[in-house]
């Protein structure tokens, strides 16, 4: 796929559903006893995964179009599945499913693609085993394929390392099953759509700063889901709004949930002009459109609690900041290493060769803006992010540049090269 300079993008787009919000409908509704009818589901490689995970265990799930109607089991309805579970490249089905299979009453295997299998799963094995979990990498070496045998487990009270809603949310979903109550300390809060979703289907779920606490509920109770749109898809055109000159985007009822909305501040503070209309709330959580003009930009720093409320959205924030006057700084971000490629490197790697003045560090890079970028051949590593955010790119850089493995972005956002032209591009 080759991409060249773009006159102004104008118009209206609706951007696809949240890609974690899907998955937990699926997951949450495949566990609760009766319906739960999900509307504007992100039908992405990765949620088709987590589908197609539960209907493997027993779970009557129908897909037309957006719209998904999964027959739920109840807490203790799944079936061993006759096959290893396929996770494909999604760290989300494989980690958030981890812990309901961990209180199964039979023994599984799951696995995933090659990137899938070098992501580090000892985060959730380790906290996992705590609740009495048997759960093993079956290579030894921390990642998939693991096998998991279910077993009775009991809560913990847990302190993560790491800000990680995968972790985090393993761990709950593990206490769903379990003796006593489970908590879950983080050091930053992580986005919260597991708890927000675990409320709205009946669980007692509490939180206080960044501890979240559940207690085994009978049964979860299946309900009506508006899966809003995801943030981090628009995170592209947001951007795209603000590189390229004379842009106006009207971006329809994405998700603002807080823990998810660190590109907004980022922008914002940048100098970025970006207005919240029509802010509303579906199934429990907050939405608005987004409106973008392109501004002129200035460097910024990135650093602590605001890092695990735009993880996702840090590739293009980086790639946007060489077009932003002056330095941005990107700390505290180490967790890039671990995405579905190393973002830090190929994000500097790629910048570097289109022209940018950049500097990787430990836990993040230093971007000296204002340079003028030139196109190249990017390698997307078959990561979707990476692959959207130099599709983006190309569109503000001198020459052509040519992505190659195009195709990833079916990931997390199927429609989004037609989305691009759609605005003009
Ligand atoms: C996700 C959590 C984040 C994020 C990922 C989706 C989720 O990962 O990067 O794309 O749905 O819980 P971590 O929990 O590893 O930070």
């Amino acid at each position: 796929m080759k991409f060249t300079k773009a006159s102004p993008l104008k118009g209206e787009i609706t951007i696809p559903g949240d890609k974690s919000i899907s998955h937990r409908s699926v997951m949450f509704g495949s566990i609760a006893k009766g319906t739960t009818e999900i509307s504007h589901f992100l039908s992405g490689a990765d949620c088709l995964s987590t589908i197609s995970c539960f209907q493997s265990m027993g779970v009557s799930i129908d897909i037309k179009g957006d719209s998904v109607i999964v027959e739920g089991k109840g807490l203790r309805g799944l079936k061993k599945p006759v096959d290893t579970l396929d996770c494909g490249n999604s760290g989300t089905t494989t980690r958030l499913i981890s812990g309901i299979l961990a209180a199964q009453n039979f023994d599984v295997t799951l696995t995933g693609d090659d990137s899938i299998q070098k992501r580090p799963m000892k985060r959730i094995m380790e906290p996992l085993s705590l609740m009495g979990a048997q759960i093993t990498s079956i290579k030894d070496n921390g990642c998939a394929p693991l096998s998991i045998s279910g077993k009775k487990l009991h809560g913990i009270h847990y302190t993560s390392q790491v800000a990680s809603a995968q972790i985090k949310s393993s761990i709950l979903l593990a206490g769903l099953y379990a003796e006593g109550e489970t908590t879950v300390t983080e050091p930053y809060i992580s986005r919260n759509h597991s708890e927000i979703m675990l409320k709205y289907f009946g669980a007692d779920v509490k939180t206080e700063g960044t501890t979240a606490c559940i207690a085994p509920p009978k049964e979860l109770y299946g309900n009506k889901i508006k899966v809003p749109g995801d943030i981090s898809s628009a995170a592209f055109f947001i951007a795209a709004g603000l590189m390229i000159p004379g842009s106006e985007i009207l971006i329809r009822n994405t998700g603002i949930n807080p823990t998810r909305d660190g590109i907004l501040s980022v922008c914002r503070d940048m100098g970025a002009n970006i207005t919240l209309l029509n802010e509303n709330t579906d199934s429990g959580e907050p939405t608005a459109d987004i409106l973008v003009k392109y501004s002129s930009l200035h460097g910024t720093t990135i650093e602590g609690s605001i890092i695990p409320r735009l993880i996702d959205e840090l590739p293009m924030i980086a790639a946007m900041a060489c077009f932003a006057e002056g330095e941005t700084v990107i700390k505290d971000a180490a967790e890039l290493k671990v995405k579905e490629s190393n973002r830090i490197e190929v994000m500097v790697q790629n910048l570097t060769a289109m022209g940018a003045d950049v500097t990787e560090t430990e836990d993040g890079m230093i971007i000296r803006g204002g340079r003028p970028l030139h196109g190249v051949v990017i390698d997307s590593k078959l990561d979707h992010r990476i692959a959207m955010t130099f599709a983006v790119t190309g569109l503000c850089a001198e020459g052509e540049t040519e992505i190659l493995g195009a195709d990833c972005v079916n990931i997390s956002y199927p429609g989004f090269y037609k989305d691009l032209e759609k605005l003009g591009h």
